[in-house]
């Protein structure tokens, strides 16, 4: 018998990838860039198990079996295995996959990327296959090809016949700008109303703002990030990825039926990082929401204490809940507000609506083993 077992990180991306060329290959209709987020803090966990007297293949979830054959999770199997050298013994025994993440699953905040990433890195350990990692990591969600690498990320669309350029490459790693920090604001950790497979499939059906974003907005945008990133541009990155969120979510909008992902408490956190970016007189936080309410906030490490005083202030802790649950991941340094910025500011405590927690997280490296086959 053999195992493995894997963490994979969860990557945010800043240019969303939004529509699919191909849907059974997880092709999409643009480029896109994305951070891979510290496994310090937010990971999917896969142990990979095969022996000569296992009767079928199993898979299981967060510790409950899920159907395996004809998922995305076999489809990874398959072109692993198709990829491999036919003379491993192991190559055609039954596997026992066990994933769990150190997070909410499918509540838009990234799980099936670390999800498929990680499954994709373990078997790839198992059966000796380096190469070809991200683009199968795509077959079983396309922001996964993503989470194979560290740092900051470019996705390319591609544009072979085969799809097989369509894979990602790490642009700086995640040392290249270490003052850059992450917050997500947890507003609902539910399960999606929409899951993204089938929404971003009506939306190129049905929007046609999308395919204007793919031809006309996200080729500049991308050198644009990419230059911004190189050259640890923070008011020009930050101004992209907010207005590629702001695009991602008009998008949803015109699709049809439309999604809403944002909610009430998520316009008053945009609206909140607009007020202090204009009260900063420039970019210093950028948000991101991907395909639910829940943001993601970029900004460099000399505003986080300020910015989660703020944060706090507008939305605070709710007094049934601890310390401990309200704010997770790395120690977040915290203060009181100070009152010039509430008078110049003109803060409220916002009513009609709360947070759940807050995560506290750095950009980070990908994969790695924790045990080797
Ligand atoms: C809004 O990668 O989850 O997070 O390929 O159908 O599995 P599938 O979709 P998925 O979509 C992610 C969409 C997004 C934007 C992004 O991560 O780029």
């Amino acid at each position: 018998m053999l195992m493995v077992t894997a963490i994979a990180p969860v990557n945010i991306a800043v240019i969303k990838y939004w529509g699919k060329k191909d849907a059974q290959k997880n092709i999409p209709i643009n480029d896109s860039i994305s951070g891979t987020l510290s496994t310090d803090v937010m990971y999917a966990k896969t142990t990979v198990y095969t022996s000569s007297t296992l009767e079928k293949n199993r898979f299981w979830l967060n510790g409950e079996e899920q159907v395996f054959e004809g998922t995305r999770i076999h489809s990874c199997v398959c072109e692993v295995r198709s990829k491999s050298d036919e003379t491993l013994p192991h190559l055609t025994w039954n596997l026992a996959i066990c994933s769990e993440n150190n997070f909410p699953t499918a509540a838009g905040l990234a799980s099936s990327a670390a999800g498929y990433a990680c499954l994709v890195y373990a078997l790839g350990a198992l059966f000796k296959l380096k190469d070809e990692l991200s683009s199968i990591a795509r077959v079983g969600s396309g922001s996964a090809c993503r989470s194979m690498y560290g740092g900051w990320v470019l996705w390319q669309k591609g544009t072979s016949s085969m799809s097989n350029d369509s894979v990602a490459r790490p642009i700086a790693s995640h040392e290249h700008w270490p003052e850059m920090r992450v917050l997500i604001l947890v507003v609902n950790d539910n399960r999606k109303k929409h899951p993204s497979t089938i929404a971003m499939q009506n939306s190129v059906t049905s929007s046609s703002l999308i395919h204007y974003r793919a031809k006309d907005v996200v080729p500049h945008r991308i050198k644009e990030m990419h230059l911004a990133i190189l050259t640890k541009d923070f008011r020009k990155f930050a101004e992209i990825t907010m207005k590629d969120s702001n695009q991602f979510h008009a998008i949803c909008l015109d699709t049809y039926p439309p999604c809403f992902y944002l909610n009430t408490v998520s316009q008053a956190i945009i609206d909140l990082v607009h007020a202090y970016n204009d009260y900063k007189g420039e970019h210093v936080v950028a948000y991101t929401f991907d395909a639910g309410p829940n943001a993601c906030l970029y900004m460099l490490e000399p505003v986080l204490e300020e910015f989660t005083s703020i944060i706090n202030y507008v939305f605070p802790q709710p007094a049934d809940i601890h310390d401990n649950d309200y704010f997770r991941g790395l120690t977040l340094p915290r203060k009181p507000v100070d009152e010039m910025i509430v008078y110049d500011m003109d803060l409220q405590p916002y009513n009609a609506g709360k947070l759940k927690y807050i995560i506290y997280t750095k950009l980070g490296e990908g994969p790695k083993l924790l045990s080797d086959p």
